[in-house]
């Protein structure tokens, strides 16, 4: 086990502080399967999103396919592109999240996964979209993910991502006045716009999205079309299963009582 990708959590038993050993990634689960309905509720209008959903409108073709990595709890992404006549698959590690999201947009199809531990044939979806959950994914998984999302998309597919500005890497109790704890690990703008190029997208676009006293980095980037040189050179070597179907199976045992209906 490597111990470097655990974080220190404080866990009161009795009135003691101990600290233990918590898997990041199950943090980030149980922490948004509590948070779920605080984080945003059923019909939040989430107008902040409104320009990126715009953009995305414009760039995609009629009935695109779409992936939504992170996908929360639906709304209002995959809502969105749902009404606008997308097919949008969703993907999330939090159970309650799909949950939701099945109930909240019955037209998109919603897998409870690790992102990290899924995969879709090549060249599946004309866009991708990944809003503010890359940063809850160890770091050393990120640059293949951004690999694996090159590869699922066809040529001249978009991905609209926001991810880190400033590096950190940290865990935050009692998150949104909840009695859930929270983890997040990220690097700066300039490491992710290094991870899309390496991964053989085209960073069209780069904005920093204000928030309280920081912000996040806002990217939009394109695989090359079809006959551009360079067109989809990410070279697919993080491939974990080329050519299979989104295998929610692999992801945890809570997942596996929630697989898509
Ligand atoms: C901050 S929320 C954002 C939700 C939605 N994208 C939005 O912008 O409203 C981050 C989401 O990413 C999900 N997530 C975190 N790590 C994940 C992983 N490894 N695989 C899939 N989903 C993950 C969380 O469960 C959570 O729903």
């Amino acid at each position: 086990m490597n111990r470097s990708k655990f974080a220190l959590v404080p866990l009161r038993a009795a009135d003691n502080l101990l600290l233990v050993d918590a898997d990041p990634v199950e943090l980030v689960r149980s922490g948004y399967n509590a948070i779920s309905g605080a984080y945003r509720s059923d019909d939040d209008p989430a107008h902040e999103y409104d320009p990126w959903l715009a953009g995305l409108l414009e760039r995609i073709p009629g009935r695109g396919q779409v992936l939504d990595i992170g996908c929360g709890c639906g709304v209002p992404v995959a809502r969105r592109l749902a009404a606008a006549g997308h097919q949008v698959t969703g993907v999330d590690i939090s159970d309650i999240q799909i949950e939701r999201a099945r109930r909240l947009v019955p037209g998109a199809v919603f897998l409870c996964a690790d992102a990290t531990e899924t995969d879709f044939p090549p060249g599946s979806f004309d866009a991708v979209v990944c809003l503010y959950a890359l940063i809850h994914m160890p770091l050393d998984r990120q640059p293949r993910l951004l690999r694996d999302i090159t590869r699922w998309l066809r040529p001249g597919g978009w991905l609209l991502a926001v991810t880190g500005q400033d590096a950190w890497t940290g865990t935050e109790d009692n998150w949104l006045g909840g009695t859930a704890s929270m983890w997040w690990s990220q690097a700066d703008a300039a490491t992710y716009r290094t991870w899309l190029t390496q991964a053989g997208m085209v960073v069209t676009s780069q904005q920093f999205v204000p928030e309280g006293d920081g912000g996040h980095a806002l990217f939009w980037a394109r695989l090359k079309p079809a006959g551009s040189p360079q067109a989809g050179t990410a070279d697919g070597s993080s491939a974990r299963a080329s050519g299979a179907q989104a295998n929610p199976q692999s992801t945890s045992a809570a997942c596996r009582s929630q697989e898509p209906r």
